[in-house]
């Protein structure tokens, strides 16, 4: 099964919002998605200086040519960072340091970065060295949000999962926790803790934060449906969990919308700590959830994290046809992009916005995912700092109507296509 991807999925087999096929699109681009007033007024501190890490792909001088920033999204100036050890961070990746602007997640006071920073790579495809030197560089670099699970790495051999947060609690404990760090995790797929009943949820939470270290897990998702335990009694459980203090938001994944909408209402019907955001599967080949989780998310004030916002790397344009293979346990499925003609023709769209802004492919495909409506921060993850040095310039880059109009209309189904 899928590495990081271990249960069922709702929106399996609807890549390129297949569901949506045929259907009337009426926002910019041709996209089904409400449209996005531009060129807004700049954020705030549109004043700051912003700059942007040199790239493989250009000199790294963005040329800021208008903001669309969803009006639900509200901005903050990064706080302070504290000094971290940066032998191993590239200058280039220090310019930005504190230049961040940080987004409010749904309704709670957490304030995170547009990037969040992947972690199933960590214990995987990133040793444990290599995994600190991209959370250095991460961090120096503004970043202030991090992805994990507990079943990261279950699916290697050897491992038994929890590695990604034995990293990310070793790498806190060896730099000082930031007081503004937000670090996620998840619970129903580890091979020792599974599914959602409430015993297996407090188990889980205890064992991830033995991991993680600290007293809190900052935000704490259901990480898939668990059909076989009453939702009620889910809920209750992770209700319970922020009571006490030992969570301090819930959050759902890979859930469908009906399924949201249950918990949702059972948190109302009995006074429980309810969802702030949900963590979909949604990038810009993959937009099954653009005709119903959207709207809900819209709908309920829920935040959006979505995952795979690279398509597994096929967004950074290093699949090409006729290319050299790539040595990559993701090698298999996001070469399979390539397969569809939207596949081929949004490398196009990447390449031109990215050759007329001097950033990477995979920034534009990120930037493009973190102004969708509702969506608050992106998941992404690096095997090693160059890669991360590609995507770190989504932290400042907004792209403008035209480019994100472009990029839309490329991965809009033509009537003649399925998916
Ligand atoms: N909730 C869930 O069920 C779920 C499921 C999956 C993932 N997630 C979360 O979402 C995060 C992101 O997903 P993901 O890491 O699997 O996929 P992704 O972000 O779509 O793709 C990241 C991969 O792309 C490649 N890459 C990144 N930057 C690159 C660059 N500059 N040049 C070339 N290649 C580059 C690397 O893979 P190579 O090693 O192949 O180069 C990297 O590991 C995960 O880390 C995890 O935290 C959640």
């Amino acid at each position: 099964m899928e590495p990081g991807v271990t249960g069922p999925d709702w929106h399996a087999g609807r890549a390129f919002g297949a569901g949506a096929d045929g259907d009337a699109r009426t926002g910019p681009g041709g996209s089904s998605m409400p449209h996005v007033p531009t060129p807004g007024p700049p954020p705030p501190d549109a004043s700051r200086r912003h700059t942007v890490a040199p790239t493989a792909t250009g000199p790294g001088a963005l040329r800021r040519r208008g903001y669309v920033t969803p009006p639900e999204i509200q901005w903050f100036p990064a706080s302070r960072w504290p000094s971290l050890s940066t032998a191993s961070t590239t200058r280039q990746n220090m310019v930005s340091m504190n230049d961040v602007r940080l987004r409010q997640l749904g309704s709670t006071s957490l304030r995170v970065s547009p990037l969040c920073l992947g972690g199933n790579v960590f214990g995987w495809t990133a040793d444990e060295h290599t995994s600190f030197r991209i959370l250095d560089a991460y961090t120096a670099a503004g970043g202030n949000f991090v992805d994990t699970a507990d079943s990261y790495s279950a699916w290697v051999e050897g491992n038994q999962g929890g590695e990604s947060e034995t990293v990310i609690g070793r790498w806190l404990a060896s730099r000082g926790r930031p007081s503004d760090m937000v670090i996620a995790t998840k619970v129903s797929q580890h091979p020792d803790f599974r599914g959602l009943s409430a015993s297996n949820v407090r188990a889980a939470a205890k064992a991830s934060l033995e991991r993680l270290g600290g007293e809190t897990i900052d935000l704490y998702y259901a990480h898939f449906d668990d059909p076989d335990t009453p939702l009620a009694e889910s809920a209750e459980a992770f209700s319970q969990l922020v009571e006490e203090g030992v969570v301090r938001h819930v959050g759902l994944s890979n859930h469908s919308p009906g399924r949201i909408r249950a918990w949702l209402d059972v948190c109302e019907e009995r006074g429980l700590h309810a969802p702030v955001c949900v963590q979909p599967l949604y990038n810009l080949v993959e937009r099954g959830i653009e005709d119903d989780l959207v709207p809900l998310a819209r709908e309920r004030g829920l935040a959006l994290l979505p995952y795979f916002g690279l398509a597994r790397g096929f967004l950074t344009g290093k699949y090409r046809p006729g290319s050299a293979e790539v040595d990559s346990p993701r090698a298999g499925k996001a070469r399979a992009y390539l397969d569809a003609p939207r596949g081929r023709r949004v490398l196009d769209a990447l390449d031109a916005v990215a050759d007329r802004d001097g950033v990477s492919q995979a920034a534009v495909a990120l930037s493009w995912l973190v102004d969708r409506p509702s969506v608050v921060s992106v998941l992404a993850s690096a095997r090693d700092p160059e890669q991360l040095a590609d995507l770190l310039p989504v932290n400042h880059l907004r792209l403008d109507e035209e480019s994100a109009a472009l990029l839309t209309r490329s991965t809009d189904p033509e009537p003649s296509e399925t998916s």
